[in-house]
């Protein structure tokens, strides 16, 4: 048992600072536990004792009748020091403290005193300075962010508040599903490491995202890296690579970016995957959660279109994704799928008279072969072709087939071509507008696959 258990799925909360004004974050935080379906007790704590959205509410912790899991502190930063010590008397054991005014501001003496308080009784605590805490498996949202958060399996821990409350918006708008959404704040006491080693061993999660300025303790976070990147891909967005960006994250949370090559080579030892923006982490962490692992080096593409077919064999080849020429049996295969003048090498161009059948026999082909490790599928918007039927036939060929191999897909065109990606989204086939950002996505994957490969050759030679 972790000593963040009762973080992460607390069977009793308390929110301290709870208020019956909707425009106050007391009044969010309940608001949000409550629609996202959390089934534990829920206490609200008010100097009042005034009734919240329904709900008993009590004037101190202190007052609550049986155990208490854990506290979410939302009151003004002079009178957190006092409400911790009630905490700690009461016995609970995790805190998540959204005030402001410690550190952040200067106020290290009063960051001091709280960490103290938490040390003292035993407790843990995440922040101060933060929006909160969304855990799926325990449907509690226990943030001031977004009320509506749809559960998948990408955990996302973030240095930075308001990006955060902004990527849980951006993730609803993309229809990308999140395990957990965790604000990191001052990181008084717990760290990225903590959670990291947290989410490691957390099931639902099948990759972590990081957003972070500057760690507070490097070698931990090394250590804590290369722990997480055995068992599942960790993707960093390390913000601060320039001068003056490393000035902005010293003033902006208070971090010493350090030099951002040192981070650089620390994130290559441990196996994390350095991603430069946000579309590019979140491109990368949908196909490491939708899709298995590559298989072997060969990669396939499929195609109706030449030209696009070319581009993507020169993202393929710059980003160290391998394709496979061909071997004759399957050539003369994928030659009685296409008309004459199709291109039954790698890529496979089955030609812009491509229907629905050329694409699921063509994939039928590329997910029975052994020697394929991962497909590439593309499709340019023609005249006669449907996207979305063809989207469809995808579909019922991935769910018809086992198919133990990553399949990407591109559709390149407009609106028709934007609901076919939905779909394959929805059904777990991760599709981009570029080819670009699947090959790219699919590259980061292999960077990952070598990795661990590596170390586990290393292993069984010692
Ligand atoms: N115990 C319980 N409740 C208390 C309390 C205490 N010791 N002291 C105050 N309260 C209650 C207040 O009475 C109020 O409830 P009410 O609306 O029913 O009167 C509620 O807690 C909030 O206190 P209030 O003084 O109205 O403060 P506020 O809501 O304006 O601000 C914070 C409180 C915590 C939100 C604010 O101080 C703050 O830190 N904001 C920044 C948060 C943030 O951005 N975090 C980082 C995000 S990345």
């Amino acid at each position: 048992m972790s000593d963040l258990d009762k973080l992460f799925c607390p069977k009793s909360v308390a929110i301290v600072g709870a208020s019956k004004n909707p425009k106050k974050i007391g009044y969010e935080l309940v608001s949000n536990i409550l629609a996202g379906g959390y089934e534990g007790k829920l206490f609200p704590v008010n100097p009042e004792g005034a009734d919240v959205m329904g709900l008993k509410s009590f004037t101190s912790v202190k007052l609550i009748p049986g155990d208490v899991d854990l506290a979410v502190i939302a009151v003004p930063a002079v009178y957190v020091a006092d409400v911790i010590e009630d905490c700690g008397q009461k016995g609970i054991k995790s805190l998540i403290v959204i005030s402001s005014g410690f550190k952040e501001v200067g106020n290290t003496e009063l960051e001091d005193k709280i960490l103290s308080i938490v040390r003292k009784y035993g407790m843990r605590m995440l922040g101060p300075n933060v929006f909160g805490l969304y855990y799926a498996p325990s449907r509690m949202n226990a943030t001031f962010g977004l009320s509506r958060v749809f559960p998948g399996n990408i955990a996302f821990i973030t240095q930075s508040g308001a990006l955060g409350i902004a990527m849980m918006g951006w993730t609803n708008l993309y229809h990308i599903g999140v395990s957990a959404v965790i604000s990191m704040g001052n990181k008084a006491d717990i760290e990225e490491s903590d959670m990291l080693d947290y989410l490691t061993g957390d099931e639902m999660t099948k990759a972590v995202l990081i957003y972070i300025e500057g760690a507070k303790d490097g070698r931990r976070l090394m250590a804590s890296l290369k722990g997480s990147t055995l068992k599942k891909p960790v993707i960093i967005l390390k913000s601060g690579r320039t001068e003056k960006g490393a000035s902005a994250a010293a003033s902006h949370t208070g971090s010493l970016a350090g030099s951002d090559k040192v981070y650089d080579a620390a994130f290559k030892q441990s196996g994390a995957l350095r991603a430069y923006d946000f579309a590019q982490a979140f491109d990368w962490a949908k196909l490491m959660t939708l899709q298995p692992p590559p298989q072997n080096e060969n990669c396939l593409i499929i195609t109706n279109g030449g030209g696009v077919g070319v581009m993507t064999t020169d993202a393929c080849e710059e980003s160290g994704v391998t394709i496979w020429p061909l071997p004759d049996d399957l050539q003369s295969e994928f030659k009685k799928l296409m008309p004459v003048f199709g291109n039954f090498k790698n890529p496979v161009d089955l030609t812009g008279q491509a229907y629905e059948e050329s694409y699921s026999k063509s994939l039928e082909l590329a997910f029975k072969d052994p020697r394929i490790g991962s497909i590439i599928v593309l499709y340019c918007q023609t005249a006669i072709t449907d996207p979305v039927a063809i989207a469809k036939s995808i579909i019922d060929t991935c769910e018809s087939q086992h198919c133990d191999k990553p399949l990407v897909a591109s559709f390149i065109g407009g609106q028709q071509c934007d609901e076919a990606m939905r779909k394959l989204d929805e059904r777990a086939i991760p599709a981009y507008p570029i080819p670009e950002r699947a090959v790219s996505a699919l590259a980061s994957y292999y960077r990952w696959k070598r990795y661990t490969d590596r170390l586990e050759e290393k292993s069984a030679q010692s």
